[in-house]
């Protein structure tokens, strides 16, 4: 394995963008290529064997087109359905998934009252009972699929997104810091925080919006060294190239143009995109 190998990272479309953020301000020096599934978008309201369909091409494309050295799973819905079996079939690849961050709303809520956006394939899959179960008795977790919320922020159809996102939080009570309101607020698909100014108007100014690209990023950071990963900063001699930053590769499945507007928008980048068969 070499430093000089790029970190893939995928998300159903341009919500693992939130997750990227976060891995290049931690790894400034990696390159990374992002992979944008919006031909297949959105996953949540897909069937898991449709889901992990997807996973494994998207797997095998960045394996033998780019040539990876770890996987970032970007999207919480396909990490609920896809990473054990992808883990499995890939022993030799350091793969990170995301999940919605119940465990630190746990620790930051006062009133013991958390409101957990996500979708539907995350909220009905295994993997997020069991998270929901180890936390049985830590706080009361008030569960809102958001049917149909990431498609309009893939689409970036804003009157749609304003409806939902008031539609959505009505449907989890009351917010604020008072007994009995709902003080954390957990955005559990990596789209949601490109909804975050809009969700913060509409709950009020004293709920925590918690989401996981930092603590993400963080955790990718320690697996690669724990694994041994070779990486380019520590790997050039000081002054060489791998003091430089990384390279960012844009893939999607979809209309390329969506993917580098949002990459434009989001990250301030202006790069070309790819396009996936
Ligand atoms: N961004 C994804 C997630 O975190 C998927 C959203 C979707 O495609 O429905 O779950």
């Amino acid at each position: 394995m070499q430093a000089s190998q790029p970190i893939g990272v995928f998300d159903s479309g341009v919500g693992g963008l939130s997750i990227l953020r976060a891995l290049r301000a931690e790894l400034p020096q990696e390159h990374f290529v992002y992979f944008a599934d919006s031909g297949h978008a959105p996953y949540g309201e897909r069937d898991t064997a449709q889901v992990l369909a997807r996973a494994r091409a998207i797997t095998t494309e960045l394996l033998e087109r780019h040539d990876i050295k770890a996987l970032v799973i970007a999207c919480n819905t396909a990490t609920a359905v896809a990473i054990h079996l992808i883990r499995a079939e890939h022993p030799g690849l350091p793969i990170i998934g995301v999940e919605p961050a119940l465990k630190p709303a746990a620790a930051l809520t006062r009133t013991r009252r958390v409101g957990v956006m996500a979708t539907r394939g995350t909220l009905e899959s295994a993997k997020f009972a069991a998270l929901l179960d180890s936390l049985c008795g830590l706080a009361i977790f008030i569960l809102q699929p958001c049917d149909g919320l990431a498609d309009a922020i893939e689409r970036q159809e804003t009157n749609k997104i304003i409806a939902l996102c008031d539609h959505y939080t009505m449907g989890m009570g009351q917010f604020g810091s008072k007994e009995g309101q709902v003080d954390t607020l957990v955005l559990g698909c990596t789209h949601y925080p490109f909804a975050a100014d809009l969700l913060q108007a509409r709950v009020g100014p004293s709920v925590r919006l918690v989401d996981t690209g930092e603590p993400v990023a963080r955790h990718t950071r320690q697996l690669l060294l724990t694994r041994q990963v070779p990486l380019r900063g520590a790997a050039a001699p000081p002054g060489t190239e791998g003091g430089a930053t990384g390279h960012l590769t844009l893939v999607s499945s979809g209309p390329p143009e969506a993917l580098r507007e949002a990459v434009r928008r989001w990250l301030d980048l202006d790069l070309p995109v790819r396009q996936s068969d």
